[in-house]
């Protein structure tokens, strides 16, 4: 007996999910890139048909988000049966890992993946099982070496979020190849759109074929963060099953409403994409010849590692940042404490992200 409501077991362990600053103290207005949120802002015809759709705010949404998972089928070319869209990918990995993962399972995942699968292996009542990786990046046999018989889940982010690095598909493919049937992969391709690598793959093909592969998107990073819409693609067993336990109206109006929009207005994609190319290249190579190391990204961010020489170390440069008005991501949480992720974001914020770090470096 207890005196109060007691959290399942495992909830009380869960480290909380700490977000990214995004104000700096005593600063009125700063350069937020510590959320790897679109450097280009929303597609102009998102936001236009999030605001046509103010007017029916009093009634509820279309529960399965038909006209949004018809306009991901025709421009991905992929069966919009076999869709599920939540709020935010947050939601759908809530959903997968309530679906298959249950007290005393195990869900493996790689050492510097995204933060939340822990989260939502723990909040099920599992147990996460953690792969190390080689050089920041995540390693095949690791993985399928920390499989086990209570495996029931193993979750990729690719590329991965904080350090930027990435499985091709032909690793991937291995990857799966080695996996049980009854094992379910999950690919987080939350990236997917800044990947300009030749030989990667967002993981449809596999959720195409494969009866244990879901793919999960999201529009977060390609600009509509602020609408929370993100998307699984899997096999149709698969989706019946989420859409037994997904809330009946679990996505808002105006983000089915500006994501259908984003879908479609594929001009502004190509133009996040190239302008993230371009910045994600200026500004590795710029920090790179400052005695810092930049992990090579196919993401809209950078992870860069700092010396621990005092007066250098990525705590001081923290703070050096965030006295100009510059927000970018810290690493503790993520057991990278001489790391910063730096979000790739305007020109005139790449720019003066580039120069307060070379006076950082030079003791300025
Ligand atoms: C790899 C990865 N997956 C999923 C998400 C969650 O995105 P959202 O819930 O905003 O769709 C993020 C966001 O940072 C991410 O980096």
């Amino acid at each position: 007996m207890t005196d109060r409501p007691v959290p399942q077991p495992g909830i009380m362990t869960i480290a909380p999910y700490v977000p990214g600053r995004s104000s700096a103290p005593g600063k009125d207005k700063v350069l937020k890139l510590s959320a790897n949120e679109s450097p280009l802002g929303a597609s102009p015809r998102a936001v236009e048909a999030y605001r046509a759709v103010a007017e029916r705010l009093a009634i509820y949404p279309e529960g399965s988000s038909r006209a949004l998972r018809e306009a991901l089928g025709e421009i991905h070319s992929i069966d919009p049966e076999r869709i599920v869209v939540g709020a935010g990918s947050d939601e759908v990995l809530h959903l997968l890992a309530q679906t298959y993962i249950g007290d005393g399972d195990e869900a493996v995942m790689s050492q510097y993946g995204f933060m939340v699968y822990p989260i939502v292996t723990q909040a099920a009542g599992g147990v996460p099982v953690i792969a190390p990786e080689t050089d920041y990046r995540a390693d095949v046999d690791a993985l399928l070496a920390a499989v086990t018989e209570k495996t029931r889940v193993v979750f990729l982010a690719n590329p991965n979020n904080p350090t930027g690095s990435y499985l091709s598909a032909e690793e991937l493919d291995r990857l799966h190849a080695g996996l049980p049937p009854q094992v379910l992969l999950v690919i987080d391709s939350a990236y997917a759109e800044y990947v300009t690598a030749e030989d990667y793959g967002v993981g449809i093909s596999l959720a195409e074929r494969a009866e244990n592969v879901v793919m999960v998107r999201t529009f977060s990073k390609v600009g509509l963060a602020a609408a929370r819409i993100g998307w699984l693609y899997g096999p149709g067993h698969l989706v019946d099953a989420v859409n037994r336990i997904r809330g009946p109206f679990n996505v808002s109006v105006p983000g089915q409403a500006a994501a259908e929009a984003a879908t479609r207005d594929l001009a502004f994609t190509h133009a996040l994409r190239e302008h993230n190319a371009r910045w994600r290249e200026w500004l590795t190579g710029q920090l790179g010849t400052n005695r810092l190391r930049v992990l090579p990204s196919q993401g809209n961010f950078v992870l860069v590692l700092f010396p621990d020489t005092p007066g250098q170390t990525a705590g001081e440069a923290n703070a050096y940042l965030l006295d100009r008005g510059i927000v970018v991501r810290e690493m503790g949480g993520y057991g990278i404490a001489d790391g910063l992720r730096i979000s790739i974001g305007s020109e005139d914020a790449m720019l003066a992200a580039a120069a307060a770090l070379k006076d950082f470096m030079d003791g300025k």
